[in-house]
C-alpha cells in the first residue's frame, strides 16, 4: 500500500519508445522491461526447464481489475487477483481512459504496484476501442459463442479494429516481459488473436488461453467468416482452457473441421510446431470467504429478512447482469406462470431481481431493459396489493458483501440463463446458504455450472411452465432434502473452486499438467 498514493508521472522510455505514465521510483526497472529488442526472434534463450513454478505470472484480460478494491468485483476479477497475489506477476488489460488517436508503435501503459501485483493500463485509441469491444467482441463473438446467430452483427470494420487492438496489446505486452520464463496467461474471447500476434513479434514463452463463455458448435461456429483466422490464432497457444467438455468437445470438433488436426485423447494435438493442449478447467469461487461474506451481512439486509419471515413470505432471488444470454424475461414470466399455476404461492413469495447495466451502447442490449421492466409492471399490476410486491427489480450493481448476504437471505436462487459459459452466480449462491436451513437452486442445464450441480434443480429455461415448476418445488422442499442436496453442491464447489481452477491452469501452462 505504501506506493499507492505516489504520484503518476508521464514519461517516454528512450529504450523502446513506449510512453510509460509510471511512478517516478519505478523507472529503473520498467525502461529494463521496456527493451523488446530481447524478445524478437533469433538469440533467444530457450525457456528455462518448465517445472518451475516461481516464475513470473503475466496476466492479459480485456477489462482490468481494481486491486485496491475486489469488493465489487466478479470471479475472473478475484481469481486473477488471488493468483497474481500468491506468486507475484503482472496484469495487463484495457484502461478505462481513452485517447483520440494512439501511435500503434508507442503503447501507452500506466503502470501500478500494489505489493506483489504490477498492474498495466492500455490506453486505447477511443473508436478503434470502440468497433473492438462494442463491435467485433460483443456483437460478433459474444452472440455468436452464446449459439445466438439472430443477433450477430459482422462488420469488416469490427473485425480491423479487432486484430488491431490485438495487436496494440501484443506490442505493450512485449515491452513489460521479463524474459522467455514469463507465463503469459490470456483471457476471454476479446483477446483470441494476442497469443498469434505475440508468436508475430517472436515472443516463445509459454502462452495460455482460457476462455470464460462457451464455445458454439461446429456448425454454428462456421457461420462466422472468420472462422478459420480464429481457430489458427487459437493453435498458436501452448494451452487452450474452456470451462466445460462440452465446450472442449466443440472446439476439438471445429479443430478438426477447419483443418484436419486430431486431438489424442490427453487433449494434445501438435500445430504449428508445437503441442497444444485443450482441456476443460470449470472456474470456481472462493466458497470460505464468499460463505463468511455472507454470513456477516449487512444490517439492512438481515431486517428485510426477519421481516419476511415475521410475514411468512418466501424469497426467490435473481442476480444478473442485463443480459440478452442470461435469459431474463423468460425467468419472470415462468415467475408469472408460477402464480397462475400454484396460486397458493400468492402473497407466499416474492421475485427480487437485481440486474446490473452492461453494454448499453450494444444494439442487442437495447430492448432488453424495456422489455423486463414491462414484464414486472405487467406482473406487479396484475398481483400486488399494499402488502405485496410479486416481483421487485432493482437495475443497478450491488456490493458484492451485501449481495451475499440477499443470496443467504433467499430461499430459491434462480439461475436461468440460455446459456452461460459458466455462471458464477450459481456457486455463489451455493456457498452464501446457511447449511442448517439452505435454500434450493433452480439451475438452467444450459448454464456450464449444471455439469458439476447435479444436485440442483435442473432446468430447460425455454420451457417456461417447467420452471415454474422447478420454483414452487423448491419453495416447498422438505429440511432433510435441502440439506442433503446442499451438503452435496457445497463439496462440489469446493472441490472445483477456485484456487483449484489457477492451481489446475497454471500447472498445465507450466507443462505439468
Ligand atoms: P457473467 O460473467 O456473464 O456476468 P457470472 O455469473 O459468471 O456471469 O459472473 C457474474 C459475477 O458478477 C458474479 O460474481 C456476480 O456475483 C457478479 N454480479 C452479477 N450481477 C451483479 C450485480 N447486479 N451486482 C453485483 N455483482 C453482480
Ligand atoms: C463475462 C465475460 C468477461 C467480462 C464480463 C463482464 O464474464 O466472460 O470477459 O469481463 O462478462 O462484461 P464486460 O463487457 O462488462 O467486461
Amino acid at each position: 500500500m505504501e506506493q499507492s498514493d505516489a504520484q503518476t508521472v508521464a514519461r517516454r522510455s528512450s529504450s523502446s519508445g513506449f510512453a510509460l505514465f509510471q511512478r517516478p521510483n519505478e523507472s529503473l526497472a520498467t525502461s529494463q522491461r521496456s527493451g523488446d529488442a530481447t524478445h524478437r526472434q533469433g538469440g533467444l534463450a530457450e525457456p528455462r526447464q518448465i517445472a518451475n513454478v516461481a516464475r513470473r505470472l503475466v496476466v492479459i484480460s480485456n477489462r482490468l481489475g481494481n486491486i485496491r478494491d475486489l469488493s465489487q468485483a466478479g470471479g475472473l476479477a478475484v481469481g486473477v487477483a488471488d493468483a497474481l497475489a500468491e506468486r507475484g506477476g503482472l496484469w495487463l488489460g484495457a484502461s478505462d481512459e481513452h485517447q483520440d488517436s494512439v501511435a500503434s508503435d508507442q503503447p501507452l501503459i500506466r503502470l501500478e504496484r500494489l505489493g506483489r501485483i504490477e498492474t498495466a493500463a492500455l490506453i486505447l485509441p477511443r473508436e478503434e476501442y470502440s468497433l473492438y469491444y462494442n463491435g467485433y467482441a460483443n456483437s460478433t463473438l459474444w452472440p455468436l459463442f452464446h449459439y445466438r446467430l439472430d443477433l450477430v452483427n459482422h462488420r469488416a470494420e469490427f473485425l480491423d479494429a479487432y486484430r488491431q487492438i490485438n495487436a496494440r496489446f501484443a506490442k505493450a505486452l512485449a515491452g513489460l516481459l521479463s524474459g522467455n520464463d514469463d507465463l503469459i496467461w490470456i483471457h476471454d474471447y476479446h483477446l483470441i488473436p494476442l497469443g498469434a500476434e505475440l508468436r508475430r513479434l517472436g515472443i516463445r514463452n509459454r502462452i495460455g488461453f482460457f476462455l470464460h463463455i462457451p464455445f458454439p458448435p461446429p456448425d454454428l461456429f462456421a457461420a462466422t467468416p472468420d472462422h478459420e483466422e480464429l481457430i489458427g490464432d487459437l493453435l498458436q497457444y501452448d494451452v487452450v482452457g474452456f470451462q466445460t467438455e462440452t465446450d472442449v468437445a466443440n472446439f476439438r470438433r471445429s479443430v478438426q473441421a477447419t483443418n484436419s488436426t486430431t486431438f489424442d485423447t490427453n487433449g494434445a494435438a501438435e500445430a504449428n510446431g508445437r503441442t497444444v493442449l485443450s482441456k476443460c478447467f470449470p472456474i470456481g469461487i472462493d466458497v470460505d470467504s464468499f460463505s463468511r461474506m455472507a454470513n456477516d451481512a449487512a444490517e439492512d439486509v438481515q431486517i428485510d429478512s426477519m421481516r419476511r419471515q415475521i410475514l411468512g413470505l418466501k424469497q426467490i432471488i435473481g442476480v444478473d447482469r442485463l443480459d440478452y444470454s442470461k435469459g431474463l424475461p423468460g425467468r419472470m414470466q415462468a415467475f408469472a406462470r408460477l402464480l397462475e399455476r400454484h396460486p397458493e404461492q400468492e402473497r407466499a413469495a416474492t421475485y427480487l431481481q437485481i440486474a446490473s447495466p452492461t453494454r448499453e451502447e450494444v444494439s442487442a442490449y437495447a430492448d432488453i431493459r424495456s422489455q423486463l421492466e414491462a414484464t414486472a409492471g405487467a406482473v406487479n399490476g396484475k398481483y400486488a396489493d399494499l402488502a405485496w410486491t410479486p416481483i421487485r427489480y432493482i437495475h443497478r450493481a450491488v456490493a458484492r458483501s451485501r449481495l451475499a448476504g440477499l443470496l443467504r437471505a433467499s430461499q430459491v436462487g434462480l439461475v436461468t440463463p440460455l446459456r452461460d459459459g459458466m455462471n458464477l452466480v450459481a456457486k455463489e449462491y451455493i456457498a452464501a446458504q446457511d447449511p442448517a436451513d439452505p435454500g434450493v437452486l433452480v439451475l438452467s442445464r444450459f448454464a456450464g455450472a449444471a455439469e458439476e450441480l447435479a444436485e440442483s434443480l435442473i432446468v430447460n429455461p425455454y420451457a417456461v411452465d417447467e420452471v415454474a415448476d422447478a420454483i414452487a418445488k423448491a419453495l416447498v422442499m422438505p429440511l432433510d432434502e435441502r440439506i442433503a442436496r446442499h451438503g452435496a453442491l457445497v463439496k462440489r464447489i469446493k472441490r472445483n473452486d477456485a484456487a483449484e481452477w489457477r492451481r489446475a491452469f497454471l500447472a498445465a501452462l507450466a507443462g505439468e499438467g
